[in-house]
Parts: structure tokens; C-alpha cells; sequence
């Protein structure tokens, strides 16, 4: 069974209640739900997890060579600042896609560049928490097993 890692950053444990107008009322538990959902439907195994703390995504990043498939990364705010991250994961050689449930092209400046995106197949913005289930798809289309 194909496998997935679901990352968030800085901040997304804070959905629901963290500027709703911007990244929507669900929960994290409610977003992470669907893609557990979302994934099983498909015939796929996700697990998720979200840190505040530029290393122990890392961390993450790295004990997902040999454990995971692909990953899914929603950096928040690291993505715009975080080389180390991107490094992540191009060392680690997993097809990984960027998610965004804003459309951080249309926001602020800073926000316009990702250091993630060099590293990824792709990048999903602005499609709130259907962003996830649009990169679970891409993801398991990438890796033939849809
Ligand atoms: C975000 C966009 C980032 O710019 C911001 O810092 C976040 C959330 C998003 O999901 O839209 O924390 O990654």
C-alpha cells in the first residue's frame, strides 16, 4: 500500500480559529480527517503530523527515506525563509508537493517566493483544504498508484 507523509508547519495546529477570512474555519483534525478519507477511498495509507519547529520537520523529513512514498508539505511560513527545508528534501529523494491554502501568489510580496517549490513535483494554492486532496491525487498519480 502506497504511503504518505502530511507535514504542517508553524501555525496550522492554530486552524479554525487562525484568521478563518484567510485559511477557512476547519480545524487541523478536521483537514487531517479528509485526507485520511480522502486516502483510504483511494487505497492509500496517510500519516500526519505538524510541528511549530523548523527541526523537527526536518527530522520528519528525514526518517520518511525508506518509511514513505511521497510527501505532502504545508511549510506556513518556513516556506518563504526555510533552505534548510528545501535541502530536506532533496536529500531525502522523495517525490514531495507543496500545499498552500491560501494563494500566496495573490498575498503579500514575501510570500510570492517558496524555497520549497524547488524541491517539489508541484505546488497547490488557494484551494483551501481541498488543496490536500487535490495533492494526495497528484501524488499518487506521480507515483502510478491511483
Ligand atoms: C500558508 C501560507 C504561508 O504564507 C503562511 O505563512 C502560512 C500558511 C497557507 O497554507 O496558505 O502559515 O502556508
Amino acid at each position: 500500500m502506497t504511503k504518505l507523509l502530511i507535514l504542517n508547519g508553524p501555525n496550522l495546529n492554530l486552524l479554525g480559529t487562525r484568521q478563518p477570512e484567510v485559511y477557512g474555519s476547519e480545524t487541523l483534525a478536521m483537514v487531517e480527517e479528509k485526507c485520511l478519507q480522502h486516502a483510504t477511498k483511494l487505497g492509500a495509507n496517510v500519516s500526519c503530523f505538524q510541528s511549530n519547529h523548523e527541526g523537527v520537520l526536518i527530522d520528519q523529513i528525514h526518517a520518511a527515506k525508506g518509511a514513505y512514498d511521497g510527501i505532502i508539505l504545508n511549510a506556513g511560513a518556513y516556506t518563504h525563509t526555510s533552505i534548510s527545508l528545501m535541502d530536506a528534501i532533496f536529500s531525502v529523494e522523495l517525490p514531495a508537493v507543496e500545499v498552500h491554502l491560501s494563494n500566496i501568489h495573490a498575498r503579500e510580496e514575501f510570500r510570492h517566493r517558496s524555497y520549497i517549490s524547488r524541491a517539489v513535483i508541484g505546488q497547490v494554492c488557494g484551494f483551501g483544504s481541498l488543496g490536500y486532496l487535490m495533492a494526495i491525487d497528484a501524488l499518487l498519480a506521480h507515483l502510478g498508484a491511483e
